[in-house]
């Protein structure tokens, strides 16, 4: 994906004290712009720590009072700094340097060599001060990283507050006067831009703006089984089969079992007839989506893929050598469905209820492709069966799958 043509790379610098989110963030950030299509890469000085230094070093490595520590620390960034700079320098569009950066210095360096190298910065501040989400970042994150690997845990526990308490003296909160920044006081709860110009840096502000940290699940479903899936024929806006009216059945019965007090949750369809025939026996207000309408064929729409190969095989060939930036004649490719699906991401993202999706193959594709970091390209082939509730649960490094088929079970195939 093309950055706008006068928009510099970007370098993104995460700011803040151990265990308030910043890695968290710089993931989401990264899954999203990956997702996007924009060559994203995080440098993560705490990796470098641990490829370089050793990943179980003692509390004291931190202190600002230990000469030895300060110096590996800081050749440590410097070192994922010139990484940085070159990979952007190279091909990359989006780095994210996921460091605290709680020193002023240390930020007017990162942000001096990256302007001076052309680099648009953009400083991002993670802000918390909830004692009850610092000890969950600690217990959920910290606990099970390589630095405490067979520690006893209240023992990492405390050597952690103390690393926390070693950045604390020295932390220096982001200024006005240091350029371009978004500071998040809370994820979930609010964030203050000041001075963000750009496309990307302005994407990356609205992104952050709709991310929480409830836990809630989200249900991607085909519609049921339709006239065409019978036929093997493409897109239309073809009715349910019996079948398909009785997979809508399931999936109300389904739901109800989830939901039992009936308003808990939001259920999303394409504006397709056989979305909407298979939401109407849910018992709850539907929305629908263009946006999530299936891929428009074009003018191969309500066609086979045996029609396509015989009546355009310039097409089925094109289409088979890359499936993923192809585009139907008049029609979209897979890489078009990601752009019209970013504002159904956002909403997934801003959204605190379960979310029921229910829509079609490729649009599925490239949701779910979103919610587990799956490269864009790949999204063409994944499957994603009818009669199939695919639920996902995100959590702090991705999200928890669970595929529950439901009746009645019919043949599936790839194109189904
Ligand atoms: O066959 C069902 C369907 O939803 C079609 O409407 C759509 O064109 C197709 O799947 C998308 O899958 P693929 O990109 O693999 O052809």
């Amino acid at each position: 994906m093309q950055i706008a043509p006068d928009s510099p790379q970007l370098a993104v610098v995460m700011v803040g004290l151990p265990a308030r989110g910043k890695s968290y963030t710089a993931r989401r950030m990264e899954r999203y712009l990956s997702w996007l299509g924009y060559r994203t890469e995080i440098f993560n000085v705490g990796e470098y720590r641990r490829a370089r230094v050793g990943a179980q070093v003692p509390h004291s490595f931190f202190d600002p009072d230990n000469p030895r520590g300060e110096e590996a620390r800081r050749s440590l960034a410097l070192a994922a700094l010139d990484d940085m700079v070159a990979w952007l320098g190279d091909d990359g569009q989006v780095a994210i340097y996921d460091a605290t950066n709680t020193t002023r210095e240390r930020r007017t360096m990162v942000r001096a060599r990256c302007e001076r190298a052309g680099f648009q910065v953009l400083f991002i501040e993670i802000r918390c001060d909830d004692p009850h989400i610092i000890e969950a970042n600690i217990r959920s994150t910290k606990l099970s990283s390589p630095d405490y690997k067979d520690s006893d845990p209240d023992e990492a526990v405390t050597d952690f507050r103390a690393r926390i308490a070693h950045y604390e003296r020295v932390y220096e909160p982001l200024a006005d006067d240091e350029g371009a920044y978004l500071r998040v006081t809370g994820i979930g709860r609010g964030v203050t831009v000041s001075n963000v110009d750009g496309y990307l840096a302005g994407r990356l502000v609205f992104f952050l703006m709709n991310l929480h940290l409830t836990a809630r699940p989200i249900w991607l479903t085909r519609h049921g089984e339709s006239v065409y899936n019978v036929a093997g024929v493409l897109g239309g806006d073809p009715d349910l089969t019996a079948d398909g009216y009785r997979y809508a059945q399931s999936l109300a019965q389904f739901l109800d079992r989830r939901d039992s007090d009936g308003n808990g949750m939001v259920i999303w369809t394409s504006s397709l007839q056989r979305a909407i025939q298979t939401a109407a026996p849910l018992g709850r207000t539907a929305w629908a989506w263009r946006a999530l309408d299936e891929i428009d064929g074009g003018i191969c729409d309500s066609m086979s893929h045996a029609q396509i190969q015989e009546q355009m095989p310039e097409e089925y060939e094109a289409r088979k050598r890359n499936k993923f930036t192809y585009r139907y004649p008049r029609g979209e490719s897979y890489q078009d469905i990601i752009l019209r699906l970013e504002p159904v991401i956002i909403e997934l993202e801003r959204t605190r209820k379960p979310v029921l999706v229910v829509a079609h193959n490729a649009v599925l594709r490239a949701l779910y492709a979103y919610f587990q970091g799956v490269p864009p390209e790949r999204c063409p082939y994944l499957p994603i069966p009818l009669h199939t509730v695919i639920e996902l649960t995100p959590h702090a490094y991705g999200c928890h799958e669970t595929r529950i088929p439901l009746e009645p079970r019919v043949e599936s195939s790839e194109t189904r």
